[in-house]
């Protein structure tokens, strides 16, 4: 008889997200033991109980998942889990604060499958925040120039500096995005635009979107109406609009999204220890393509 798989979901929020429970049983998971509220404080206890109740060859068939809307948070949490095992006693990490790391891998899966990243110029609007990281991380580290949008150039380079690090060769500016003008000047030769802002808010306008020539591949990861980039719906899944450009919305995104979070969920009882950050999710997502 196979071992069962048993998913303890840590969640820095009080309540566990049901989101991820449902995702983790459609996954294929036989136990699911939720617990909120988890800190790096208080997680070690947690994770010596998943860490010391099988043997070696069934440490596979438990492991863990941090999420909550906390993105700060649950990275905090995966560093105090790690350091926590230690050698071989140690079970498989996923950590999905806020869907931030599915959302990411799925917009730039999405991307690469109509651009040669490596050849392209991409702005990530509104990139200041977790998900816009990750885009912008992983378009940068896909060989991809990568502009970086935030209403605050201060905010903007900061992210820029914080994201290349680590990243050799990449190419990763932060600009302003405060107004029409500087709107079309962050736009100007960029054939990717990928926007990542606030839920509900509306980050461009239809007039100023068309002032720019060369983008062929539109991402809106909001799916909160008024739409982040106007005149993308949210259920558009490579539409083309009156330009020729490429359209997504984040329902449309949201598919394979769904996809790569269920494969992660998966591949986490592949082996006892694997640690499932945004560029290992999105490595997954790229096996997702036929
Ligand atoms: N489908 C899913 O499962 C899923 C999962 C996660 C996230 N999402 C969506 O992905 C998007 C990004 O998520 P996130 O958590 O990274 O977003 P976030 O942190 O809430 O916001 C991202 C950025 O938006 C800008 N912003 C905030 N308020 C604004 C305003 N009033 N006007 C203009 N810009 C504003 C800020 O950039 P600056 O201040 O630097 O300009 C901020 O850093 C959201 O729309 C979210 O709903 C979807």
């Amino acid at each position: 008889m196979n071992t069962p798989r048993v998913l303890f979901q840590f969640d820095t929020d009080d309540q566990p997200s049901t989101f991820d429970g449902v995702v983790a049983v459609d996954a294929g998971v036989d136990h699911l033991f939720r617990h909120g509220s988890v800190t790096p404080e208080n997680v070690a206890s947690l994770v010596h109980g998943a860490m010391f109740t099988r043997g070696a060859k069934a440490l596979r068939s438990t492991a863990i998942f941090i999420g909550g809307t906390d993105v700060l948070a649950g990275e905090q949490l995966l560093s105090k889990v790690t350091s926590t095992f230690f050698g071989p006693v140690r079970v498989s990490v996923m950590l999905d604060s806020n869907g931030s790391n599915t959302t990411a891998a799925a917009a730039v899966v999405t991307a690469a499958q109509h651009c040669s990243l490596m050849n392209c110029r991409a702005l990530v609007l509104a990139g200041t925040g977790p998900v816009g990281r990750r885009v912008a991380r992983l378009l940068g580290r896909h060989g991809c120039d990568v502009r970086i949008g935030s209403r605050s150039p201060q905010r903007a380079e900061q992210a820029a500096a914080e994201i290349s690090v680590g990243l050799k060769d990449s190419s990763i500016h932060g600009v302003s995005t405060a107004g029409d003008d500087a709107l079309q000047a962050a736009m100007a030769g960029c054939q990717i635009l990928i926007a990542c802002g606030a839920a509900g808010v509306t980050l461009i306008e239809q007039t100023t979107l068309d002032t720019a020539a060369d983008l062929k591949l539109l991402i809106d990861l909001n799916a909160v109406p008024p739409a982040g980039l106007e005149g993308v719906e949210p259920t558009d899944k490579g539409r083309r609009d009156a330009r020729e450009r490429i359209c997504y919305g984040a329902l449309g995104v949201g598919s394979l999204k769904m996809k790569i979070h269920r494969r992660a969920i998966e591949h986490l009882f592949a082996c006892n220890d694997a640690i499932l950050d945004a560029e290992a999710i999105y490595a997954l997502g790229e096996t997702l393509l036929g």
